[in-house]
């Protein structure tokens, strides 16, 4: 496609809500506290503070790079540059398939909520929350959400990247903030409080870093940013020639750890407040919030604006991964628009069902079994802690490594327009700092396999 056939987002402001809609979503808000609160709360939370600045914020000013240079779909930017390479545009594709297998499940819980708050049971049903999460996981309502999330998502789309977008994150972002701070605010005066503050903020360094903690953080910080899987090459390839890349990743990166660390000063003192465990697993906040809400006055009506809100942040999550394989089919497989959004869709909903469908046992012999696992852990496992940190690894290697020293300084100045004081660090954290960080953990874990 020629670059006058194009869309591109408004202007340098809009640049940053795009990609910031994209990044804050469930990563930050359901998998994060989540993560943390199996991974050993405090210590988890400096090791991914540490990941987004020295492996986050350099991978997606890479991939920004390769974005706008090309202006092409997360493939064809890699192959653009170099034939060799496009498989680390593949490699984004098949990411961006696996999160399409379960993301829209858990959005659907959340459009689950936010309906149940309003017109169902959840305040009024005498069951536990976490009765009536399992009740919920074991109707078929979820399969229903997800499809209406998945249709969501696809309208959407068909409209054009450009002004569904940008006018979502411009009013949903904002709000989120608020009714994070009025909740963190709320959690603090319940009774108990003071020990998840001591959960989340205090590292017990005896037995905080294992292996596997700073692996699952990598992880973390990978999917919570969406770097390592081509979105943010792809929605790079929508923004102006004079946006600032540098202050856009810092600006969407610092914005998507305070939505994180807001959601962990709520989640953790609510949960051992109610007597509940962090390690609960994928429906951690699901039991945890409505606890929150239901010792305030108008349960219902903020527990319906908080999941409206998570609805909308979801939302510009699913459009940014829907959008890397849309683009990727219109463009490399000169699909119409429309084609391409319509099999994006349904493949989407075929990789739901079998999520939906299926809970199975791996046995490999004696060094690998696993029980009762399904689509779910799989897609998630997969795509965070082994296709992204792989993309990332490899962004790195190429723009670092294989383009000239002119390429990322040319984007990261526009040619010329800009200081760039940032680039030397760049640079260099980019060729040795980070793909070492991401070998070493790589070969640390590969026991974990
Ligand atoms: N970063 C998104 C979130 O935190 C998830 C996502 C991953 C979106 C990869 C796009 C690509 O919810």
């Amino acid at each position: 496609m020629g670059e006058q056939s194009r869309a591109s987002f408004g202007g340098k402001i809009s640049a940053i809500l795009v990609a910031a809609g994209s990044a804050i979503g469930l990563g930050s808000i359901w998998r994060f506290p989540y993560m943390a609160g199996e991974h050993g709360g405090a210590a988890f939370l400096l090791v991914y503070l540490l990941c987004v600045f020295v492996v986050g914020i350099p991978v997606m000013l890479a991939e920004f790079a390769v974005g706008r240079k090309t202006r092409l779909n997360a493939v064809g930017a890699y192959r653009s540059l170099s034939k060799r390479w496009k498989w680390v545009g593949y490699n984004g594709a098949l990411a961006a398939m696996f999160i399409s297998g379960y993301y829209y499940i858990v959005a659907g819980w959340s459009l689950e909520y936010l309906v149940s708050s309003l017109f169902g049971p959840l305040y009024t049903s005498a069951d536990s929350f976490t009765a009536q999460f399992d009740a919920f996981q074991a109707s078929p309502r979820q399969a229903v959400y997800t499809v209406i999330f998945i249709l969501l998502t696809h309208m959407i789309i068909v409209r054009g990247v450009v002004k569904g977008i940008e006018k979502a994150a411009k009013v949903m972002m904002p709000a989120l903030f608020v009714i994070l701070i009025v909740m963190a605010v709320r959690v603090a005066f319940m009774p108990d409080a003071a020990e998840g503050y001591r959960f989340f903020l205090k590292p017990d360094f005896r037995e905080a870093f294992s292996a596997q903690t700073i692996f699952t953080a990598i992880g973390q910080a990978f999917f919570s940013l969406s770097v390592g899987m081509g979105c943010m090459v792809t929605y790079a390839s929508y923004f102006k020639r004079d946006n600032n890349l540098t202050t856009t990743a810092f600006s969407v990166s610092l914005l998507t750890l305070l939505v994180a660390i807001l959601a962990g000063l709520v989640i953790f003192p609510a949960v051992f407040s109610a007597g509940l465990e962090p390690s609960e697993g994928a429906s951690l906040i699901f039991v945890t919030l409505p606890e929150i809400f239901k010792g305030m006055p108008f349960a219902a009506l903020w527990s319906a604006v908080f999941f409206i809100l998570l609805t909308l942040a979801s939302l510009t999550s699913t459009i940014s991964f829907h959008e890397v394989l849309t683009a990727y089919f219109a463009e490399e497989h000169d699909l119409s628009r429309k084609n391409a959004t319509r099999l994006t869709s349904a493949l989407s909903v075929a990789l739901c069902a079998l999520t939906l469908a299926f809970r199975f046992d791996i046995n490999l012999g004696e060094w690998f079994h696993i029980e009762n696992i399904s689509f779910f852990e799989i897609f998630d496992y997969t795509s965070a802690n082994i296709l992204m940190p792989l993309g990332g690894l490899f962004t790195c290697i190429f723009a670092a490594w294989y383009m000239k020293p002119e390429f990322l300084r040319g984007e990261l100045t526009n040619y010329g327009q800009l200081r760039g004081r940032a680039f030397p660090l760049l640079r260099f954290t980019l060729r040795y700092i980070t793909p070492l960080l991401l070998i070493y953990i790589f070969v640390c874990n590969l026991g974990l396999f």
